[in-house]
């Protein structure tokens, strides 16, 4: 029998390098992710975040390296594949489409499903009243924190086990900072497993239960939230310490 400790993988990540031309982003990195874990990737602009999150729902190519997602290979994955196999990415900045209206932009999240019950719905307007108000109007009259809760709604209609987040609390005000944080401690309560790419550290040290910080495309330092709080060259460059 296996001991308890070990934990099942549903992400790993493997030498991963992403180049786009001559410029190297990420950098043979590695990384694990638990399942119903909640996993920080934390790291300056330019560190290869995004490109690292890009990599992994397959929106960039792998130049080498693997990833596998549930015991599978999926780095020749196309996006579709990857979306029906449970990965998503509520990506930076949104990418709502504004002249569209709340409701089709909900939508376009069940898109790569095979089958979709539209009623599906109902439960992310029970989760969002803001967006349930909203429904017809077009996107564009959302305010910031709104739009960010549809794009998380719109990820969960895809039916993810893993979602990867691209610094949904940026622009965010203190107050939707702290509501975005609880939503996602309540979808991880409830079974999804999150790769949260933030620049709050402070924020996200508090909700992960393990961290990696990226620097020009490598993992600069790995640990708990306690192991990297302790870090002084992450406390001076993050955590103002
Ligand atoms: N589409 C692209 N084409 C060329 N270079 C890119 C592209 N996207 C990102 N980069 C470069 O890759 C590096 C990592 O960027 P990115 O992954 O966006 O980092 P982060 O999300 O941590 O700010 C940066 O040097 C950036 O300029
Ligand atoms: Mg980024």
């Amino acid at each position: 029998m296996k001991p308890t400790s070990v934990l099942t993988m549903l992400l790993e990540v493997t030498d991963l390098d992403v180049r786009y031309g001559r410029n190297h982003a990420v950098k043979s990195l590695s990384l694990s992710l638990p399942l119903n874990a909640i996993v920080t990737v934390l790291g300056a602009n330019g560190a290869g975040k995004s490109s690292l999150l890009k990599a992994i729902m397959g929106i960039v190519p792998a130049t080498s390296g693997s990833i596998r997602f549930d015991g599978q290979d999926i780095t020749g994955s196309t996006v579709p594949q990857r979306t029906r196999g449970g990965l998503v990415l509520v990506p930076e900045g949104r990418q709502i489409l504004t002249s569209l209206t709340v409701h089709e932009n909900l939508l376009m999240g069940a898109y790569p499903r095979k089958h979709f019950d539209h009623r599906e719905t109902d439960a992310i307007y029970d989760r969002f009243a803001n967006l349930a108000q909203r429904r017809d109007m077009q996107a564009s009259v959302l305010s910031g924190g709104e739009q960010q809760m549809l794009a998380i709604g719109r990820a969960l209609l895809a039916k993810p086990r893993l979602m990867m987040l691209d610094e949904p609390s940026l622009g965010l005000s203190p107050l939707l900072v702290n509501q975005l944080f609880t939503l996602l401690g309540d979808l991880n309560h409830e079974g999804l497993t999150l790769l949260l790419v933030e620049q709050n550290t402070h924020m996200a040290l508090k909700v992960a239960q393990y961290g990696y910080v990226l620097e020009l495309g490598k993992v600069s330092l790995e640990g708990t939230p306690d192991q990297l709080q302790d870090d002084d060259q992450l406390q001076a460059a993050y955590l103002g310490g």
